[in-house]
């Protein structure tokens, strides 16, 4: 079977966890990968066969027939002034962040197949969820679906759904975070040390996610009920959190982060 040739162009903090966990999954003899970045000596030392560190996006968009972009939007269109005539066939990920699908395309024509992407760092332990969205045809999001499906999860969505994505998707580690530490110092007032109460924490929160991830029909509600007996302490500590606001505040920053990157989005038009 032939080799995937993959580009990443741009690798920085998310290009370099995309190559490190291909790296590190089963797709690695199936694929060649050539990264590019402008300064190599910053690349962390990664010693395969597999993968090519290069400064030259001409060279590695050349010999590839996937092309991953990855740098930041300020930074895209030297890029594309680059690569723009060597994109012909090519199937195109864009991973950056605010440019739309008829963006990408006004930026690189109609002779390339555009995915757009928005994954998050968990994609450096190979547990992203992969927001997709795609005008072309159904070969090229199948590669995509096998890149990042190796990364963690995906979801195709409408494009218009992006920035909901964005918040919801990669803003959301950040929220998690924030939910795990509250809960670790939590702990920690009740008489954990903060190793052990981080600990805990985290290992509860993957299994809740776990319960939820690894059954369809499960629901939050009934998952709850199993867990709170009447006149309990489990409802009691919930009811004083929802009092507290907890189920409002987390809508409302979610609404928030949606307000302020439509209006990022607005401003980038004005
Ligand atoms: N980080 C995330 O979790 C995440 C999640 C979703 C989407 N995104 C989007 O993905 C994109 C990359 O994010 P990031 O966090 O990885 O940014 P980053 O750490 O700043 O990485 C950008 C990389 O692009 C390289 N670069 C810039 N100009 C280049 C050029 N002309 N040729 C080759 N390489 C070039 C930079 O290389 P040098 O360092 O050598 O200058 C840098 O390594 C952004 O658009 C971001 O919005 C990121």
């Amino acid at each position: 079977m032939n080799k995937i040739k993959i580009a990443i162009i741009g690798t920085g903090s998310l290009g370099f966890s995309i190559v490190k966990g291909l790296l590190d999954s089963p797709l690695k003899d199936k694929i060649q990968l050539i990264a590019t970045k402008r300064k190599l000596p910053e690349i962390p030392l990664v010693k395969s066969e597999h993968v090519l560190f290069t400064t030259d996006n001409v060279l590695a968009v050349e010999s590839s027939d996937v092309i991953i972009f990855s740098v930041q939007p300020g930074q895209f269109p030297l890029v594309v002034e680059q690569v723009k005539s060597l994109l012909k066939n090519k199937v195109i990920i864009s991973t950056i962040t605010g440019l739309t699908l008829n963006t990408l395309e006004a930026m690189l024509g109609n002779e390339c197949d555009i995915i757009r992407s928005m994954p998050n760092t968990a994609i450096a332990v190979s547990q992203s969820m992969t927001c997709l969205s795609y005008h072309g045809n159904g070969e090229s999001i199948k590669t995509a679906q096998l890149i990042f499906n190796t990364l963690g999860k995906t979801l195709i969505i409408n494009d218009e759904l992006m920035q909901a994505a964005t918040v919801l998707g990669a803003s959301g580690i950040a929220f998690w975070m924030r939910l795990i530490r509250a809960t670790t110092q939590g702990g920690i007032q009740l008489g954990f040390d903060a190793h052990e109460a981080k600990a805990i924490a985290v290992q509860t929160c993957l299994g809740a996610a776990s319960i939820l991830a690894e059954n369809e029909k499960a629901h939050p509600e009934s998952e709850i009920d199993k867990v709170t007996t009447p006149k309990g302490c489990t409802i009691r500590g919930l009811n004083e959190m929802e009092y507290r606001g907890l189920s409002s505040a987390l809508i409302r920053g979610l609404t928030s982060s949606y307000e302020m990157i439509s209006q990022i989005k607005n401003d980038i038009k004005g």
